[in-house]
């Protein structure tokens, strides 16, 4: 049966977690509005690339309602643990629930924990799984050294990480049209819908500033990772960026 434990870690709040706090019941519905349903089928794709590696241990960083850790429990075949990670105690509520309905295989799992100091003994998990939550870890963030390090300590040497993350796409004249999308409707929606300015403005101003998959690459092998590759999505709006230990 999925569950969640609970440790009280103390930590004060940003606006970002307050955000996913007042939003977690409408977060899948806000995120499908955002991508016109293209992040379900983004998701997908990092599903199909990290089972094509046969993990036993998956780890889900910022795993929020769940849906990675679900699709994971759904179609893997044979014995596979999934530990989905989240510090919003809201968002992983959201992911017990949906889990006991829609995966009640008991392989997914949700533990409430900072990515900063994760609950897990070195080299725990063959691959792990980060869908849209990189950009909060390492972008801007003063704890993005530390983020990296924990990801590098928690994975088995030889071990995956993939990650499905927005990114920069190449041609000029599309990113400036995506650019310009996230400025306009994704930021007025986005207040309209969660009623924070702040949160809004550091997830579009974020998305703007992303780093390049060059800049990335560069940035995750100066982490220890010693492999990376790119598979942009949607005109690379998006992409699977995958790095190896
Ligand atoms: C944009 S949501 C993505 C959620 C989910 N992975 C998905 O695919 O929809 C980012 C999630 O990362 C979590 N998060 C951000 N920073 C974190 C940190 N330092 N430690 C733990 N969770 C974090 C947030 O609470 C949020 O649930």
């Amino acid at each position: 049966m999925p569950k969640v434990k609970a440790p009280e870690d103390g930590r004060r709040q940003t606006p970002l977690d307050r955000m996913f706090g007042v939003i977690h019941g409408r977060y899948d519905r806000i995120n499908r509005l955002f991508t016109w349903g293209m992040d379900k089928r983004w998701r997908k794709r990092l599903v199909a690339a990290l089972l094509k590696l046969e993990p036993k241990k998956v780890l889900d960083i910022g795993c929020g309602t769940g849906d990675l850790s679900i699709s994971i429990a759904r179609q893997s075949h044979g014995k596979v643990e999934i530990t989905g990670c989240d510090f919003s105690k809201p968002m992983l509520e959201m992911a017990v629930k949906k889990a006991k309905e829609l995966a009640p295989n008991g392989k997914a799992t949700f533990i409430h924990g900072e990515v900063a100091q994760m609950p897990f003994p070195d080299e725990t998990f063959d691959c792990i799984g980060i869908a849209f939550a990189l950009r909060n870890l390492i972008f801007e963030n003063p704890l993005a050294g530390k983020h990296l390090s924990e990801i590098i300590r928690v994975l088995k040497p030889g071990g995956y990480c993939l990650i499905v993350e927005s990114s920069q796409p190449s041609n000029k004249i599309i990113r400036l049209l995506s650019h310009l999308y996230l400025r306009t409707y994704v930021y007025g929606v986005g207040i309209l819908i969660s009623g924070s300015r702040d949160a809004y403005r550091y997830l579009v101003q974020s998305a703007i500033h992303f780093y390049t998959p060059e800049e990335l690459e560069k940035l995750l092998l100066a982490a220890g990772f010693r492999r990376f590759s790119f598979r942009p999505l949607f005109f690379g709006a998006a992409g699977i960026y995958q790095a190896q230990k």
